[in-house]
């Protein structure tokens, strides 16, 4: 038997990162996990090797839709699906290799296998029980499927399946317009598929700006995704070859017809097996481990993170869980801030927001104004075909504080992340308006969106 301070249970951005964060501020540290490779959902079979596959398509597109026009002849090069994959495979490894690095580097050491807790204060692994002043429970979830679908990852596939398909498929149905459905969607139809995408509601990707979920769709149908909206899918047959997807949209049923049918209607915490129900670790109606503000369950000694508990279902928030849950059993003042935690589509245009939508603050009567720039007035946008797309920054109507930005457009992942810093310092849109940001960059357009705030934008 050997004993930690602390003994983290899973390896993903959640777990991974508590781990190291536990053991940088000198706690004796282990982290649990069953998988063959270290990282958790994201590594293996999620945000990475999505990127891989988001990265390559983009890439055909580009030299099939803009090499020609900037003098690059030629024949726009052709898809080898296995290469792909095996590039994929390389980017995976190379990353949860990283992480099983960076493990022995901090000291943390890794319990292979998959662990319960018999009783607060210990871990068991196989036939072994690890004693633990402190548990972390960062297991992550999994996909959630819908009544009438069942997932064989085969051909009704969750975002798991889609990521190593044996062949690109001439027809995909992807259920739900949410992130998986559109990361996943693009790839597909980037590498030739008809991609049809089905939504129970009226717009797709329900939780952003209006105005971005409108340019978004026109976007992407643009790249031949057929989108069905309210439509709430009532089950999937598989005989023979394909797929036959049927949708109720108001009273009419119809059908789809599919070879491959991508399910990404939500994920669910993942916790089978921990032994929770039998400890009386408390649990919220939809699965997810109850906590309080310091990630701390009903029983002593055991905390929770990530996907598990409530919250968005993002790598980062999880990451910051970590870190934070860390300061806190090392005896520091652990916090998250939730209202600054920006989320990105990485289709083409990239999607990001954080903060409040206006939506939001009309429902909340906060008084606002919003700074609007389209890329088209953006030099180095139109110079490399990204004009497409806008910033928003939404500040209070009297104080000029930024509460929330929302982009479609070029980088757009990357430029969110100037408004969240300001956003943590309080900063006014002014303040964003007033630095100089270096010509030609895409990241003027966030200062012409925080000019847009004020006395208006320069090149709009
Ligand atoms: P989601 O919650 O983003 O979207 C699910 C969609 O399915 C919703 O629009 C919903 O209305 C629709 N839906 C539900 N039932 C339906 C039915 N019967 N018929 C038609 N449509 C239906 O879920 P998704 O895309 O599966 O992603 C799961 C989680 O993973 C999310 O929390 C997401 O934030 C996270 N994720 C984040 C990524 C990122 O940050 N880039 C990448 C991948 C996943």
């Amino acid at each position: 038997m050997s004993s930690y301070d602390v003994i983290i249970i899973g390896s993903g951005p959640g777990g991974y990162v508590c781990a190291i964060r536990c053991a940088q501020l000198g706690l004796k540290t282990a982290c649990v996990e069953g998988r063959e490779t270290l990282g958790g959902t994201c590594l293996n079979i999620g945000c990475i090797p999505s990127k891989a596959l988001l990265h390559a398509t983009e890439m055909l597109h580009e030299a099939q839709a803009n090499f020609g026009k900037m003098g690059l002849m030629g024949d726009a090069p052709s898809v080898d699906w296995s290469k792909m994959q095996s590039y994929k495979d390389g980017t995976i490894e190379q990353n949860t290799k990283g992480i099983e690095y960076l493990f022995k580097k901090n000291k943390v050491d890794w319990i292979k296998g998959w662990g319960s807790i018999p009783e607060p204060g210990k871990v068991k692994v196989g036939d072994e029980i690890h004693e633990a002043k402190n548990i972390v429970i960062a297991t992550g979830s999994v996909p959630a499927s819908i009544p009438g679908v069942e997932i064989d990852e085969e051909r009704v596939v969750s975002s798991t399946g889609a990521l190593s398909l044996d062949e690109v498929p001439g027809k995909m149905v992807v259920i739900g317009a949410g992130v998986i459905g559109l990361e996943m969607g693009s790839v597909y139809a980037r590498l030739g598929a008809e991609v049809t995408v089905v939504e129970y509601l009226d717009t797709i990707t329900p939780t952003m700006d209006g105005e971005v979920q409108k340019q978004f769709q026109k976007l992407l149908s643009k790249q031949g995704m057929e989108f069905v909206l309210g439509a709430a899918v009532q089950g999937v047959e598989t005989s023979g070859e394909g797929c036959r997807v049927t949708y109720k949209k108001g009273d009419e049923e119809a059908t789809v017809e599919a070879d491959i049918v991508l399910v990404s209607t939500g994920r669910k915490p993942f916790t089978d097996g921990l032994g929770l129900s039998d400890l009386g670790v408390e649990t919220t109606d939809k699965g997810q481990v109850r906590t309080d503000a310091h990630w701390a369950t009903n029983l002593e000694g055991i905390y929770a993170i990530g996907d598990a508990i409530t919250g968005p279902m993002l790598a980062h928030k999880a990451e910051d869980e970590g870190m934070a849950v860390a300061e806190v059993l090392a005896g520091k003042a652990g916090h998250v801030n939730y209202g600054v935690i920006p989320s990105v589509i990485y289709t083409h245009p990239e999607v990001a927001s954080v903060g409040r939508t206006e939506a939001e603050l009309k429902d909340e009567g906060v008084p606002y104004k919003a700074g609007k720039f389209s890329f088209m007035g953006n030099g180095r946008a139109k110079a490399n075909f990204a004009a497409d797309g806008f910033v928003k920054i939404l500040a209070h109507k009297e104080t000029d504080r930024i509460l929330g930005a929302h982009i479609i457009g070029p980088m757009a992942g990357d430029l969110i992340h100037e408004i969240c810093v300001a956003m943590e310092f309080g900063a006014a849109a002014e303040d964003l308006a007033l630095t100089c940001h270096a010509h030609p960059t895409y990241s003027e357009a966030v200062r012409e969106a925080a000019l847009a705030c004020g006395d208006g934008a320069i090149h709009s």
